[in-house]
């Protein structure tokens, strides 16, 4: 008798399921708006020049494959922290944020739920928008949070509910993680604007609650200090708070599992003693991190030449993407389509359609144009061949 018999399947990945489901599609004209992954013109993940340059280094003079450090390699902790703070911000200054390098977005955001919930506040829940991406309820589960839902997408308006956001975060415990996107919110694309920021960390240090801003996407939206412009009010505002923050998508590094986890805390003794605690949650879960992706992202994030080709780069995959709405938009409302004008105030990889789950799956299986039942579709994965057929297919399932 197998140690695993009882075991039942895990219930599929949605997204992932998703792509397993296009791969066996053999329609010559399928289009994958699923996955949250950028894609080129030519409908390929890139490998940004920058990256490819230190690529080509590292092979011509390869390091052994020693371990990292259990905080990760301190050149990219240093390197990551100024670009998500500011290289000549106070917080950088005064050596009161606590950095450590973690896989990606996703790792970051599992170590600061566990070290949270371990060494910090037990009992605390996790709230995060309503919608929000879906592993963010999973992670947290798995951490052993009870998670819930603050008001945000409001359908009626095409935008925020800012009010009921902040009454439902105001209903929270003290002590209540609560998760925030920084900028390109997934699934909705609609962001907070700069002056709810303020008003929003007014309420969260009032009640005593957990910020954790999850930056996954920052330079996809207006750029790359704009993007962390959430993050740095926090900090100026004095709260203490958690960030993660991945070079997944503005590196397209995304098997590279790039990313950091930032507390920002009182003073520099204090982000000392984190630091530790968050080193020591990395050694229990995974010992510590892989270098290649750091590596990488130090050399191009410290060199001049190649930092400045880099954020060419990512202003290029933005306006790419801004580009691609446009021509969505355009696209759709000339086969008739007369309501879907937040396709271009919409930022970021995604747009939430409105589109129903009937729509959704009509798309898929008559126009082979896949995206999430919720009505997420990937403008990121858009193209000057496929944006018509697109718009089509949309037209003729949506036509009002
Ligand atoms: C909102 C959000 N957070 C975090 C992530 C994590 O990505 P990664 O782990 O590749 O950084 C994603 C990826 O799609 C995301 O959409």
């Amino acid at each position: 008798m197998s140690i695993f018999a009882g075991l039942e399947a895990a219930p599929n990945d949605p997204i992932f399921h998703l792509t397993d489901q296009f791969n066996q599609d053999t329609d010559p004209r399928k289009v994958n708006l699923g996955v949250g992954v950028y894609q080129d013109d030519n409908g390929k993940v890139p490998l940004l020049k920058s990256v490819e340059t230190v690529q080509r280094r590292m092979a011509e003079d390869p390091d052994p494959w020693t371990y990292l450090p259990m905080r990760g390699w301190e050149p990219f902790n240093e390197a990551a922290q100024k670009l998500v703070f500011g290289a000549d911000s106070e917080p950088v200054a005064s050596g009161r944020v606590a950095t450590v390098q973690s896989l990606s977005g996703t790792g970051a955001l599992l170590l600061g739920a566990d070290l949270y919930h371990h060494q910090v506040a037990p009992d605390a829940g996790m709230i995060a928008s309503g919608p929000t991406w879906a592993n963010h309820h999973s992670l947290f589960r798995y951490a052993g949070y009870e998670t819930g839902t603050y008001r945000y997408y409001d359908d009626a308006g095409q935008g925020i509910d800012f009010e009921a956001m902040l009454a439902d975060i105001r209903a929270a415990d003290p002590g209540t993680v609560v998760l925030l996107h920084a900028c390109c919110h997934n699934p909705t694309g609609y962001d907070l604007s700069p002056e709810q920021w303020g008003p929003l960390a007014e309420v969260l240090a009032d009640r005593g609650l957990a910020p954790f801003v999850d930056l996954a996407y920052e330079g996809f939206s207006h750029g790359l200090e704009e993007d962390a412009g959430m993050v740095r009010a926090f900090a100026s505002a004095g709260l203490s708070f958690l960030v993660a923050s991945s070079f997944s998508k503005n590196m397209a590094m995304y098997g590279g599992r790039t990313g950091a986890i930032h507390a920002v805390c009182a003073d520099a003794d204090e982000a000392a003693r984190v630091k530790t605690q968050l080193a020591r949650t990395v050694r229990s879960l995974y010992s510590n991190a892989p270098f290649q992706g750091a590596t990488i992202a130090a050399t191009i994030l410290t060199d001049p030449d190649l930092r400045a080709g880099w954020e060419g780069e990512v202003a290029g995959m933005r306006m790419r993407i801004a580009g691609m709405r446009a021509a969505l938009l355009g696209a759709l409302e000339a086969e008739g389509v007369e309501d879907m004008g937040f396709i271009t105030r919409q930022t970021g990889m995604f747009s939430f359609s409105g589109l129903s789950r009937d729509e959704m799956v009509r798309l898929r299986n008559e126009f082979h144009v896949y995206g999430l039942d919720n009505g997420r579709l990937c403008m990121a994965a858009l193209n000057s061949r496929n944006v018509d057929h697109v718009a089509t297919s949309i037209a003729a399932v949506h036509k009002r």
